[in-house]
């Protein structure tokens, strides 16, 4: 008999379930690959009916984590609790109880990834998180191997499928926001709180970690700029796609002159930019690279069956030694790793769509454009829609794209726009995101 891999299982919800059928039906054929056999050794949930639905049999369920770090026949501890409390106690225990830990959870890695690498190290163990960025697509191993020998310069993704999926619903179909994350939530897209998805935070969080790994630093969560795609109006999709342009969440990590800069926000993006066409629940992530260029990951990133299949391909790393060896070789995380300079996001340059509500009366215009111009904004494109019914002074729409300008220049003239007796709301502004030059290196020349 070649190698057993036993391993206990913490959380037995969406993804949970999932690894468990996989581990049934796929065990011979990874065995017959890779010489290592998976055995589920125990299951813990507090829910005791869960594991039951996809036939772990009764004596090998605990609603009783700590069942699995007594047992010492258990060498890996799966984690799919989520959330950073309990979830971060089972992940500290299973280490100082000398296990091996693979875990889904990018809000616990995003937060606590310094501790809990240091605490694997005490202890002698590793830790495996392909399933924590971009769902079923592998992003950690390229980072630790595949794309080792590159200086990273910068990292694009759509890396929530909820937020993905309800974008576009909302811009394709003209779904409401409403029925599109309800469709998300009961594809098993979504996190317990939704609110994660939609506010940006768990795109942040996704971020975070992979941004620590390809710039090879101790990124800190508070320092991304987060916003998220809930107040966004359904008008503005339109609006965009009318003038060329899709609208996706991006989390984007960019080394710049002014350091590294690292943002989460609705952007709107040409529709042949590289990241256009990632549509429902798929993610894709580009990364720039010195010497390979870009490189671009697209697959599922949310949802049973792809998340259990990052899950399981950590197991194998685990259990063939892979993830021991790197993780103790290499210096690429947190704990071992210096924190970056980050750019602040005033000095962000980039280009704008505005929406304005103007009264529609003479001089108007010109007024909204003159506190662009003093500030040294260029305007690309200004649109005004016709209002139909012909009323004296009704609001209008007035839709402006800008040329490159700095985030704090944006600032300060949409908050000069905001207070115009003319306008009568607070303007919308969506960046326009553009392909990121492929060999960009901030300092150097191109030759
Ligand atoms: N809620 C996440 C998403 C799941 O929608 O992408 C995968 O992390």
């Amino acid at each position: 008999m070649g190698q057993v891999l036993r391993i206990g299982l913490i959380g037995c919800g969406t993804v949970g379930q999932g690894v468990v059928r996989l581990i049934r039906s796929e065990g011979d054929a990874i065995e017959a690959k890779t010489g290592l056999r998976l055995e589920l050794a125990r299951v813990a949930d507090t829910n005791l009916a869960a594991p039951g639905l996809v036939g772990v049999p009764e004596d090998r369920i605990t609603a009783d984590a700590n069942d699995l770090f007594a047992d010492p026949s258990i060498d890996v501890i799966v984690e799919l609790v989520g959330g950073t409390t309990v979830a971060r106690e089972f992940v500290l225990k299973a280490l100082q109880s000398g296990k091996d830990v693979v875990t889904a959870n990018k809000a616990l890695l995003a937060r606590y990834s310094r501790e809990i690498y240091a605490a694997a190290r005490a202890s002698g163990r590793c830790i495996g998180f392909e399933a924590s960025c971009g769902g079923g697509i592998p992003l950690i191993l390229p980072l630790r191997s595949g794309l080792v020998a590159n200086r990273i310069h910068a990292i694009y993704g759509i890396l929530n499928g909820t937020c993905n999926y309800i974008l576009t619903e909302m811009s394709a179909k003209g779904k409401s926001y409403a029925e599109a994350l309800a469709e998300a939530q009961a594809a098993g897209y979504a996190e317990l709180d939704p609110g994660t998805d939609v506010q940006g935070h768990d795109t942040a969080h996704k971020l975070a970690v992979l941004a620590s790994m390809a710039f090879c630093c101790d990124v800190d969560l508070d320092r991304v700029h987060v916003e998220g795609i809930e107040h966004l109006d359904a008008c503005d999709l339109q609006a965009g796609r009318e003038l060329g342009y899709v609208c996706k969440l991006l989390g984007i990590a960019d080394q710049t002159d002014a350091g590294l800069s690292l943002r989460v926000h609705p952007s709107f993006v040409r529709a042949d930019h590289p990241l256009a066409g990632t549509n429902g629940s798929f993610n894709a992530v580009s990364i720039y690279g010195n010497w390979v260029g870009h490189t671009l990951f697209y697959g599922r990133g949310a949802g049973s069956r792809p998340t259990a299949s990052a899950v399981v391909a950590d197991l194998v790393d685990v259990g063939v030694g892979n993830a021991a060896r790197t993780f103790e070789r290499f210096r690429t995380l947190n704990d071992r790793t210096p924190p970056p300079t980050y750019a602040p996001i005033e000095a962000l340059r980039t280009r704008y769509y505005v929406r304005i509500m103007a009264v529609d009366q003479p001089g108007v215009m010109a007024r909204i454009t003159r506190v662009f111009g003093d500030r040294d904004i260029g305007l690309r494109a200004v649109t005004q829609h016709e209002n139909e019914d012909g009323e004296p002074s009704a609001v209008v729409p007035v839709v402006v794209l800008t040329h490159e300008t700095t985030e704090g220049q944006m600032r300060a003239a949409l908050e000069v726009i905001s207070r115009l007796e003319v306008v009568r709301a607070r303007p919308v502004m969506i960046r326009l995101v553009q392909e990121h030059e492929e060999y960009a290196e901030p300092g150097v020349n191109p030759s």
